[in-house]
């Protein structure tokens, strides 16, 4: 992380510590560990906060209160670590945020039991939410949730195929990713009581920021540091995952890639000038984010938005 970038993290710090309060103050750990313990473990990792830090912004940059916020902000994050514990069992990942992943530490059927229980807490956690439009929250939800079990199980089923295009790709990380990332944006502004109008816009925000980042997070599973990432490198690659850069290396060599090694089809890859692409294709998706930040009411927290884009727009990890 640049100096800057410390700095901007130091201002969201009071924010991310109310936000860590919401995430551990559930209750009966001392009579069921078994369930209870897995999920304060992911929930102590050092997750980047993207979604809930979304959810807070959105609302603080259209009026509304920060007290009211933290329910949805801690809500996405709940749903979002019940699809990471559960998509590392699907996706047979040792290492998740730089530890051991939470069906690795414990087994499969505690980590099962984990990712139920992150979900239940994320619908509670929404439930509670003080004030603005709790039905429509609950609703938008409940809706993106099955969403993003489409999307993993697009995922899993293209694992299989071997002609999945861009367009299919596209539709795939929209429903896995991006709708979690614009639904945290929609729900700020909800929380904050905006109109219509401010609302299609922040959804606007938040599908092309989620584009982009998961684009980015298929470049950086072949181009990252493990170190840096926390997460195995290659890991879409053992397990035939297609994404945009395998479609396209598919498409340039008229198929048979299956038999390269990990480290030819890096090269390959780069010679083919496939790594510049899909730079420019998820820089494009950011660069729609920032024209959509530009539509909306401008003050110091959509400043906030604009750097916490700009530093996910240059992350490595
Ligand atoms: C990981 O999300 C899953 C994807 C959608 C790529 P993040 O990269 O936001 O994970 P954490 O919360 O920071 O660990
Ligand atoms: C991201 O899955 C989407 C969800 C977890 C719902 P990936 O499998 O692409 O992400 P990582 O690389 O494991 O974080
Ligand atoms: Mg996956
Ligand atoms: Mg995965």
């Amino acid at each position: 992380m640049s100096e800057k970038q410390k700095i901007f993290f130091a201002e969201l710090q009071p924010y991310l510590n109310r936000l860590q309060q919401h995430l551990a103050e559930f209750g009966n750990e001392e009579r069921i560990p078994l369930f209870y313990d897995p999920i304060h473990y992911i929930l102590k990792l050092p997750g980047k906060r993207i979604r809930p830090l979304l959810v807070i912004l959105s609302a603080l940059t259209c009026g509304g209160k920060l007290e009211s916020a933290l329910y949805p902000a801690a809500a996405v994050e709940l749903l979002h670590n019940f699809t990471l514990v559960h998509d590392d069992i699907m996706d047979n990942d040792d290492l998740r945020r730089g530890q051991p992943t939470v069906h690795k530490k414990w087994d499969i059927g505690t980590a099962i039991l984990a990712g139920d229980g992150l979900m239940g807490l994320a619908f509670k956690k929404l439930l509670e939410c003080p004030e603005g439009d709790v039905l429509t929250m609950v609703r938008r939800f409940t809706e993106v949730m099955l969403i993003i079990c489409e999307g993993q199980g697009m995922d899993k089923m293209f694992e299989m195929e071997a002609d999945v295009s861009e367009e299919k790709y596209l539709e795939m990380i929209r429903r896995k990713t991006a709708v979690l990332i614009e639904l945290s944006c929609e729900l700020g502004a909800i929380t904050a009581g905006t109109d219509q109008a401010n609302i299609r816009l922040f959804r606007r925000f938040g599908h092309a920021l989620g584009m982009g980042f998961q684009i980015q997070d298929d470049f950086l599973d072949i181009m990252a540091d493990e170190q840096a990432l926390g997460k195995k490198v290659g890991s879409d690659w053992m397990m035939h995952k297609q994404t945009i850069l395998t479609i396209k290396l598919r498409q340039r060599t008229q198929g048979n890639i299956n038999d390269l090694s990990f480290e030819e089809f890096r090269e390959l890859l780069k010679d083919q000038r496939i790594v510049k692409e899909v730079e420019e294709l998820y820089q494009a998706y950011f660069r729609d984010a920032f024209d959509a930040l530009n539509t909306l009411p401008q003050n110091s927290y959509n400043r906030s938005l604009k750097e916490l884009t700009s530093l996910i727009q240059n992350r490595r990890w």
